[in-house]
């Protein structure tokens, strides 16, 4: 935890975004300045956390736990150009959970995270943003509306329900291409011999969403492979009619799943 002391927003943004770039992940703010300027700080911080502040004539000390929200307010206020501003968009984060049985899923690695840092990026550019997100384990970001999700089928019902009114649509999420056909009410319990268990074929919500694609709306498709990227993704541009592929390599130093980076190619119609 660190204490930054402010006299304005900017300086705020400024010192947080330092420390954020530090790995500090906790701060408290300490106003100082004069009393229009700290009561306007005050006002921010009453906005966000009513019970975090404690006014006292032009100084301010905060609980540093209670301060993230308003950190995230501040940067959403004045860390980016608001150039997506007006625009709603969609994004998907995450695995998916098909299950097997009360206690059993078939699931993959994805952590989130991509999808996520997606969504706070479009929310922090002034985007209106829902993030259907499946199950993780990482807070989602501030100001952006969530809609949680287990299944591949939960995810093709909540997103086709909101896709008309979407300009951009990103699908992050790992979704599954199959799941169990019978899904047993009860626990398997297992036998001395092999097990089978049949699959079905999920509904491929982005393909949906390119043939339903609404005039001057955006649809990006992420492609994981590990091997001939640029060729699978680019059928997968044409197959699935996006406007753009965001391409990975799991093989690739730096991405892949879990990890706190990616090396994404962006292929579109006439670039990569
Ligand atoms: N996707 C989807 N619905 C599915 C499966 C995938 O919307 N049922 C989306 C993912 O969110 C991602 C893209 O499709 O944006 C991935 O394309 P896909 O062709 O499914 O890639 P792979 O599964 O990696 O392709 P393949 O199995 O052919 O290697």
């Amino acid at each position: 935890r660190q204490n930054i002391e402010v006299t304005c927003f900017k300086e705020a943004n400024e010192k947080a975004l330092d420390l954020l770039t530090k790995g500090v992940t906790s701060l408290g703010f300490i106003i100082k300045g004069d009393e229009v300027n700290a009561e306007n700080i005050a006002t921010l911080l009453n906005g966000i956390c009513p019970e975090a502040t404690e006014l006292n004539s032009n100084t301010c000390n905060c609980k540093a736990e209670k301060l993230i929200g308003i950190l995230e307010y501040i940067l959403k206020e004045a860390a980016f150009q608001k150039d997506l501003a007006g625009k709603k968009l969609l994004v998907t984060a995450g695995p998916t959970q098909e299950a097997i049985d009360p206690v059993r899923c078939l699931t993959n690695h994805s952590s989130g995270k991509m999808g996520y840092a997606i969504a706070k990026m479009a929310m922090l550019r002034g985007a209106e943003v829902t993030l259907v997100s499946g199950p993780t384990a990482i807070e989602p970001p501030l100001f952006v509306k969530v809609v949680p999700v287990t299944s591949a089928r939960d995810m093709f019902e909540a997103v086709t329900g909101l896709s008309d009114e979407q300009d951009i649509i990103i699908k992050a999420a790992a979704v599954a291409d199959y799941r169990p056909k019978q899904v047993s009410e009860d626990k398997v319990k297992k036998k001395d011999d092999q097990a089978f268990i049949e699959l079905e074929r999920t509904d491929d919500i982005l393909k949906y969403l390119g043939q339903h694609k609404k005039q001057g709306q955006f649809l990006c498709g992420f492609s994981m492979e590990t091997r001939d990227m640029i060729r699978n993704s680019r059928a997968k541009l044409e197959k699935k009619n996006l406007d753009m592929v965001a391409a990975n390599n799991l093989k690739v130093e730096g991405a892949g799943f879990q990890g706190d980076t990616n090396v994404l190619t962006l292929i579109t119609q006439d670039e990569e």
